[in-house]
């Protein structure tokens, strides 16, 4: 058994990264879906049913868990999955079987608080204080995560004094997947920076990569925003949040052997200079 890592390409490398320190000794099955990458800029429902297809082929693989690791197929496919499709699936299989997202450890993260489903209640009550300052939070991301408003939405319904703007970047998923020059990144991230402190008014005063793969390029956003400007985690937020879970899910079986396989639905082999860089070796994938 294994828990299962699924992305449109390396960027949930970085969640990766964060749930293989948090937890060692766990087999772990990482599928990218590099043939049909980017899906930033895909129509929801090709999201929903590539996203759907990477968890059969992980669940097909034995694993019990999968973790989303892609803000874009966590906002827009995640709730359309485990509330159609997931519950017959798991029937039919006859095993416990689930897939979490990283949006909600993401959003627990940014707003310090627990997740939960009285929103409603929580939002009543903070609505009732009068808002000393206002926390501005920047989330880049991608087109489809963006346009699906889920930080916006769901920030607001728990913390009325932190208003969300999401800046999408069309081009930086593709670009980073392809391998493109550092100075080509560097210049894409600049240009969003600007874009989005144009459209505020002013620098956010703390910001989120709302998209995985820019993680890999978490230094270049850091020199783009202002010094000392704080980064929410969401590799972190999210590695922690699968352990707690785990913790409490006996029933999912996480390994023991410290088994990491890499899978892709592209081409096989080893990877660009720029990912091999951020994970510190070279690394190669299978054929899925
Ligand atoms: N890494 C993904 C995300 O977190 C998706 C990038 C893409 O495929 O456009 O949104």
């Amino acid at each position: 058994m294994a828990i299962g890592v699924f992305d449109s390409g390396v960027g949930g490398l970085s969640v990766h990264h964060a749930l293989v320190r948090r937890l060692p000794s766990a087999d772990f099955i990482y599928l990218a879906d590099q043939a049909m990458t980017p899906y930033g800029g895909r129509s929801g429902e090709e999201i929903v049913s590539l996203t759907r297809a990477g968890c059969e082929r992980l669940f097909d693989e034995g694993c019990d868990l999968v973790v989303l690791a892609c803000n874009t197929a966590a906002s827009v496919a995640l709730r359309r999955l485990q509330q159609t499709w997931l519950p017959g699936y798991r029937r039919d299989r006859g095993r416990p079987l689930n897939v979490l997202g990283i949006i909600v450890p993401t959003i627990e993260a940014a707003t310090g608080l627990p997740w939960t489903q009285e929103t409603e209640r929580l939002g009543d009550r903070d609505r009732g204080d009068k808002i000393e300052r206002l926390d501005v939070l920047g989330i880049f991301c991608t087109p489809a995560t963006a346009a699906s408003r889920v930080y916006e939405i769901e920030i607001d319904k728990r913390r009325a004094d932190v208003a969300v703007f999401s800046e999408a970047c069309p081009t930086l998923a593709r670009d980073i997947e392809a391998g493109a020059p550092e100075a080509d990144l560097r210049a894409d991230v600049e240009a969003h920076v600007r874009a989005l402190t144009r459209r505020i008014g002013r620098p956010p005063d703390r910001a989120i990569l709302g998209c995985t793969h820019y993680e890999i390029t978490a230094d270049l956003f850091r020199a783009a925003l202002p010094a000392g400007t704080p980064l929410i985690h969401q590799p972190g937020a999210t590695a922690e949040a699968i352990a707690l879970y785990l913790e409490r899910h006996g029933e999912y079986a996480a390994g023991s052997g410290g088994a990491r396989r890499f899978l892709t639905t592209g081409r096989p082999g080893a990877q660009n200079g720029l990912i091999e860089r951020f994970w510190g070796g070279p690394l190669t994938f299978d054929a899925a």
